[in-house]
Formats: structure tokens, sequence, C-alpha cells
């Protein structure tokens, strides 16, 4: 089953709960919340304190992005804010093990993304040892950028590594994800899509994410 995951960076928080509540109405399956610091990413958006909002506004499952360097200082902080799964980038991460570790250790899934520029290789140690991967299809720090099309050579590639390994592990696409990409990632092994601007960026966020839902099922 694929997965649709809002990105509330596209939402008017104003009325948070609204845009909230329609996107659930949509079929939202999961709410993708970006953490950037000005740091490991040019852009600043927000912390645990508006996860812990979001958790109030919903019950689907919180899949928290940390775009930030040192993130093992923080994850317990996102955890208690109420994250179910907490994604680190492998670029930010120094021991990258040990992090993974300690997101299990704190009852959350774990997750490790890739920027578009980082081999798949690089977390074939780890991926046994984790629930999610996410692959970045643009540059991290801003919502709204263009698709990158040869991303969809390295959704196949860790498609792959995580048939030959056997386990049960998620792999989320993340950037430019709308009508017209959706379907390629899909097509390329992802299975749980981010949306942030063809869903919140939309007048009718209810209608944005039964349309997405709809293009990947043709
Ligand atoms: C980018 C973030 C994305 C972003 C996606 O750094 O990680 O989750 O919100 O936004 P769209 O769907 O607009 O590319
Ligand atoms: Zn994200």
């Amino acid at each position: 089953m694929i997965r649709i995951a809002p990105s509330i960076l596209a939402a008017d928080f104003s009325r948070l709960a609204d845009q909230i509540a329609e996107a659930e109405a949509g079929g939202a399956d999961w709410f993708h919340l970006d953490v950037m610091d000005g740091h490991f990413v040019p852009n600043i958006t927000f912390g645990p304190l508006i996860v812990s909002a979001v958790r109030k506004l919903t019950k689907l499952p919180l899949d928290t992005h940390l775009m930030i360097k040192n993130p093992d200082a923080y994850l317990e902080q996102f955890r208690l804010a109420g994250s179910d799964h907490i994604i680190v980038h492998q670029e930010a991460t120094r021991h990258l093990h040990r992090t993974v570790e300690r997101i299990r250790e704190l009852g959350a899934k774990a997750g490790v993304a890739i920027n578009p520029a980082t081999p798949c290789s690089t977390l074939s140690e780890i991926l046994s040892d984790v629930d999610l991967v996410l692959v970045m299809s643009v540059n991290p720090g801003f919502g709204g950028q263009k698709f990158i099309p040869l991303t969809l050579r390295k959704l196949s590639e860790m498609r792959d590594m995580i048939r030959a390994s056997g386990k049960e592990i998620r792999l989320e696409v993340d950037g430019g994800i709308d009508e017209t990409t959706a379907p390629d990632a899909v097509r390329a092994g992802a299975d749980v899509l981010v949306a942030g601007t063809s869903v919140f960026g939309q007048t009718n966020v209810r209608e944005a994410v039964e349309e997405l839902k709809k293009r990947i099922s043709l």
C-alpha cells in the first residue's frame, strides 16, 4: 500500500487545525514535519513545539524529518513531542548506527535520509537496522522545488537493496512530488510520498490528497 504524507511546511499555519483536518478527510496517511535549523540547510522552520501542537490535532503517525546538525541532541525532545518516526540525515550524523539505535530505544521508528548527491551505498551497512529510508528528490531546505529526475534511478537502486535485505523497510520520497512525478516515483519503488506544495499549496486540500491518491492507483 502506498502512503501519502502531506508536509505541513506548505500549510497555512494560521489555520493549521483546519488544514490538517482537510488533508485527513482526503485520505492522508501520515503527516510529515520538516524541521530545519539554518545550519544543515539554509532555512529555519520549527522545532518540537510545533510537533506537539500537531500531535494534538491528529492521531495519524507523525513523520519528523530532521534537517539539522547534531540531531542526537534533540531526539528525545522530538519523541516526547509526539513524533512516531524520526528521520535523520546520513550527512548530518557522525555515528549513524548509534543514532538509529537511540531512536528505536526511545520507541520511535528510525529513518535515514540521503540528499540527491549521496549514494545509496552509504546506507548498505545500516539498512537492516532502519525502519525507513528517505530519498530526497530535491536538495533539502525549501518546499516548492522541482523534482530531480535522476533520483528515480536511486529509488530503484534503494528498492533493490531493501528487497535484498529481506526486511520490511519503507521507502519514502521527498521533494517535488505532484500528480506527474508521484506515479514515476511509485514505479521506481517508493511506497511513501511526501507532498507539500501539491497538497497544502492548493485551494482545496482534501481534493488535492484525493487526486494524488487517484494518480498512484492508476
Ligand atoms: C524539503 C522538505 C520537503 C518539502 C517538500 O527540504 O524536506 O519535505 O516540504 O515540499 P514540496 O512537496 O513542496 O517539494
Ligand atoms: Zn521533508
